[in-house]
């Protein structure tokens, strides 16, 4: 690790509003962490945190709550939270696949993953946020009928995607799907926050891939 992921690494440490697998509260999150009875929306593989954060602007009547293994990335969306004392919004060091140990079954209202590894190797389809044993493990904690929002840059993920709910059959219910999102005059505006790997990806001119879908 280099000396500047080592000291954001260090410092994150020591922020509020940060947990990792040893401090965070083992479920109930809006008792013992949020201090307020409200919906709460996950960042799943949330790198700098954008979605985070701009949503808990725009809504403070909810609670969010960005998860990913890499700490150091969290940093930077841990300052602007703590910075502008959002009292709704945090970060969680831990890896997705164990965070049904620490919500209730249905404690989560709605999840965000945002340009997931695709993982394209063949034996790595397991790891891909999208597969059939992360839909799962969201199964464990997301209330139901809750919404999952998918954005991604890459076509081969989103095909595998669709071909996963065409597995699912009656299981999900797709409510909105955009190959190009921003050219896609039924989008909203919180559809649209950009981060850090989508503008990497607007610039190169690759269309962004969206889809809102219910677990049922
Ligand atoms: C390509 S980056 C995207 C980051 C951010 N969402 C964005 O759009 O800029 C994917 C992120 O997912 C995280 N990640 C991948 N698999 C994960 C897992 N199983 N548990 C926690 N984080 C994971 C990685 O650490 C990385 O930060």
């Amino acid at each position: 690790m280099g000396r500047k992921k080592l000291e954001r690494y260090q410092q994150v440490k020591t922020l509020p509003n940060y947990y990792d697998l040893l401090t965070a509260p083992k479920k109930n999150w809006n008792e013992w962490a949020f201090k307020k009875e409200q919906p709460i929306v996950l960042e799943l593989g949330c790198g700098y945190g954008e979605y985070v954060v701009n949503l808990a602007k725009l809504y403070p009547q909810k609670n969010f709550l960005g998860v990913d293994v890499k700490a150091e990335r969290m940093f930077i969306g841990l300052k602007d939270v703590n910075e502008n004392e959002l009292g709704n919004a945090a970060f969680f060091r831990a890896p997705i696949q164990f965070l049904p140990d620490f919500f209730n079954q249905a404690e989560v209202d709605e999840l965000w993953i945002t340009f997931p590894d695709p993982f394209l190797k063949e034996k790595k389809h397991r790891r891909r946020l999208t597969s059939a044993y992360f839909l799962g493990v969201y199964r464990k904690f997301l209330k139901p009928g809750g919404i999952i929002n998918f954005k991604t840059d890459c076509d081969p993920l989103f095909e595998y995607t669709e071909e996963v709910f065409a597995e699912e059959g009656d299981a999900i219910e797709i409510l909105f799907k955009s190959y190009d999102l921003y050219n896609d005059a039924q989008a909203k505006p919180e559809w649209l926050i950009p981060t850090r790997y989508e503008k990497m990806y607007q610039e190169r001119g690759v269309p962004i891939k969206y889809v809102q879908f219910r677990l049922k």
